[in-house]
């Protein structure tokens, strides 16, 4: 493990998007979810993994659900006003959690980075991505598993090999700093960034991709929504 054993994990959850795809006018993260909503699903776990210590949840900033949550007024989490893109969002986040902490110590600290529209992440997962991660950082993925077709215009132009194509889930763990500098530079050059690692392949690094479970999913289309609920019930019977 290559988190030094004086390091604090902190935990970062982009949570101002608007679920475009979902539809409807109340963001997806607002949904009910097995009895509460999926961001209290999403951060009751994560507030009850002990090895992190601040949470930072970035939220849009006409975002009038938010605050009427319980969960939003818990004294270790500090909100945050995102930005346009899922990027901006992040540093916004990264930037105020920076500023909250001593800045000799926020040289040496790491921050995980995950969706709160992934309510299913388990904390063995997150203990695997943490025991596993390399000094560049790492991010839990899974392999794909259906055939991929290149095409334009709906014609096939030819079939990927999927030998050495992943997807990308979240949690994303890296050292605070190094994943703060290398989103700066990347949105200063406008490229196009879809998740931390993105970031910081862009300035040469090579993070580590930790096997996750598939049932980590992302909450984006309405019928998501019965399945992260189905995920969340068995995910409770194994415990058992
Ligand atoms: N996110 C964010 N700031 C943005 C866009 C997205 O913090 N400007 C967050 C979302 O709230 C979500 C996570 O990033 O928790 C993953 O993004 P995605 O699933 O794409 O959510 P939305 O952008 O809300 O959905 P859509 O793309 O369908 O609009
Ligand atoms: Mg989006």
């Amino acid at each position: 493990m290559p988190l030094p054993n004086d390091a604090r994990l902190h935990a970062l959850i982009p949570a101002a998007g608007s679920g475009e795809r979902m539809g409807g006018s109340l963001p997806k993260q607002y949904l009910t979810l097995a009895g509460s909503t999926v961001a209290e699903q999403t951060l009751s776990r994560l507030l009850s993994f002990a090895p992190l210590s601040q949470f930072v949840v970035v939220t849009a900033e006409a975002d009038l659900w938010w605050p009427q949550l319980d969960i939003a007024h818990d004294q270790r989490i500090l909100s945050v006003v995102g930005g346009a893109t899922r990027a901006q969002s992040v540093l916004n986040g990264l930037a105020a959690l920076k500023a909250s902490l001593k800045e000799s110590a926020a040289e040496q600290d790491w921050v995980l980075v995950h969706d709160m529209a992934r309510p299913c992440v388990r904390l063995t997962d997150i203990e695997k991505l943490i025991a596993e991660c390399g000094p560049e950082g790492a991010i839990l993925a899974a392999p794909i598993t259906d055939t991929v077709k290149r095409a334009v215009n709906e014609r096939i132009l030819a079939t990927v090999p999927r030998q050495q194509l992943w997807r990308a889930l979240t949690p994303q763990l890296f050292p605070l700093k190094a994943l703060h500098d290398a989103l700066q530079s990347a949105l200063a050059a406008e490229a196009d960034i879809t998740d931390e690692a993105s970031a910081m392949e862009r300035v040469g690094l090579q993070p580590k991709l930790v096997l996750g479970h598939t049932d980590n999913i992302k909450i984006t289309l309405s019928t998501d929504l019965p399945l992260a609920a189905f995920y969340l019930q068995q995910q409770q019977r194994e415990a058992h």
